[in-house]
């Protein structure tokens, strides 16, 4: 099953898990529209061919929905009740905090095995150093930066840049350093306005084009609101929005993906055949690890301080 927020690379972690699991002599069946398609018992065999052509696609071929009922007891049960119904025995949810809060209390009330897979662009899961998505992520909002920048440059522009992140700074940090950017920020950092004001003060006027990575959580409310703010205290500056919105969560999964998420599928169903009951697979050093899952959500995953200030010096 996928759930929550679509991310490149869900479907090479269905593949790998339809394919790992077969070859490990079990029946496997894909759940559509996430926790929604599972109260509704909207559940399908899967086969070998059923996955065939799908690594390269963003997406995912099951689909996936955000569901209230869900949040419900009732809702709960009878999901439950549609996978005894099946003749399911464990489940393997791919998706970001709010599909592992649901499963976690699904595998306190009922006797149902669950592994996560972190599948999100936001990176932003405790126990695991990158999630499906982040990576593909990161590199669409580097190309899309590149080209904004020909045209800042050409213009003399300021540009403020809107990266998905409703709660965390980990596409905005990364992507911002990759492309150059002049100042990142993050929802992780408090009083960064100032900060970017003294740097308006202190450099711009020198510059020919600023970059202004916002991830959308950050406190001031985003980049029009910060924009907007910057455009009033600097009249003479030329400055621009941009909000790179959706473009982030589609498209072909770069090949970290697809071999992170091969890697994490393939794990999902040895952490099964190892009796495992309710963890998440994570990538750690760049081998998998097993993560309670209430820890991959009760815990918090902070940005890389070292790479904010990095940022800061190299900008
Ligand atoms: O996938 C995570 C995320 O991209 C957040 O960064 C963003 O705020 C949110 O999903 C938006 O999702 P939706 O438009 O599906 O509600």
């Amino acid at each position: 099953m996928t759930s929550g927020g679509d991310a490149p690379g869900m479907n090479a972690a269905i593949r790998a898990v339809v394919r790992a699991g077969i070859y490990n002599n079990m029946e496997v069946f894909g759940i559509k529209r996430g926790y929604m398609g599972m109260i509704e018992g909207d559940i399908i065999p899967m086969t070998s061919q059923s996955v065939s052509g799908i690594i390269q696609r963003g997406g995912t071929i099951l689909q996936t929905a955000r569901c209230k009922e869900f949040h419900e007891y009732e809702g709960r049960k009878t999901a439950y009740e549609q996978l005894v119904k099946f003749g399911i025995q464990a489940l393997i949810a791919i998706g970001g905090d709010g599909t592992f809060t649901g499963a976690s209390i699904m595998s306190k009330e009922f006797d149902m095995p669950i592994i996560g897979l972190p599948g999100t662009i936001d990176n932003d899961l405790f126990g695991t150093d990158y999630t499906i998505g982040y990576d593909t992520a990161v590199n669409t909002v580097v190309e899309a930066v590149d080209k904004i920048r020909d045209t800042a440059s050409s213009h003399g522009r300021i540009f403020f840049v809107e990266v998905m992140g409703r709660e965390a700074g980990f596409v905005a940090l990364r992507s911002g350093i990759a492309s150059g950017a002049e100042a990142i920020l993050v929802p992780e950092v408090k009083g960064q306005y100032e900060k970017l004001r003294q740097y308006m003060i202190n450099r711009a006027e020198k510059r020919k084009s600023s970059i202004i990575i916002v991830a959308e959580g950050e406190e001031e409310g985003g980049a029009a609101v910060i924009a907007e703010r910057i455009k009033s205290e600097f009249p003479q500056f030329s400055i621009r929005t941009t909000i790179l919105g959706h473009i982030q969560r589609g498209g072909s999964p770069s090949a970290f993906d697809r071999v992170t998420a091969s890697r994490m599928g393939a794990a999902a169903i040895d952490a099964l055949l190892d009796d495992q009951k309710s963890i998440m697979i994570g990538l750690a050093n760049n081998e998998i690890v097993h993560v309670p899952l209430n820890k991959s959500i009760k815990l918090h995953k902070d940005v890389n301080r070292d790479l904010l200030k990095l940022a800061e010096i190299i900008r």
